[in-house]
């Protein structure tokens, strides 16, 4: 028989034995005072591989995505963002709800890129009326 592959979502995994074993063997500790080898392990591989001087670990992307936002953006600023971005189309607008900053989404290309010249005339002027562009 041919396996199947559900690509429908990344949520609709499951975690295999290996995984569940992992888990369950994992080294633990509190989180908040940096206490947890794992964790901590995770967030510095993770940094390293992606060139950054530290990372993060988040329990979901939803999490992630609106604290990233979060983290650039103040209240009334706005962030561009492809229309079809799960952050923009897909987790509540948690940006508006939570941080009270304001989306200006762009079409997103066949690909998924956002054109570059769609993104510079979206940047809105210096101007007091305007939100300011934050992200
Ligand atoms: C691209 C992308 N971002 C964010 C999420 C949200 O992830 P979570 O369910 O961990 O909040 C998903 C979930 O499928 C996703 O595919």
């Amino acid at each position: 028989m041919t396996a199947r592959i559900d690509f429908r979502s990344d949520t609709v995994t499951t975690p295999s034995e290996g995984m569940r074993r992992a888990m369950a063997d994992a080294e633990v500790g509190d989180a908040v005072y940096d206490e947890d080898p794992t964790t901590n392990r995770l967030e510095s591989m993770t940094a390293e591989l992606l060139g950054q001087e530290a990372g993060l670990f988040f329990p979901s992307a939803t999490q992630a995505n609106l604290a990233g936002i979060m983290a650039h953006c103040g209240r009334g600023d706005e962030y561009i963002v492809g229309q079809t971005a799960h952050a923009y189309r897909d987790e509540g607008g948690g940006a508006a709800v939570l941080g009270s900053i304001q989306p200006q989404p762009l079409p997103n290309e066949p690909d998924g890129i956002i054109d570059l010249e769609a993104i510079t005339s979206a940047i809105k002027p210096d101007d007091f009326h305007n939100p300011i562009t934050r992200l």
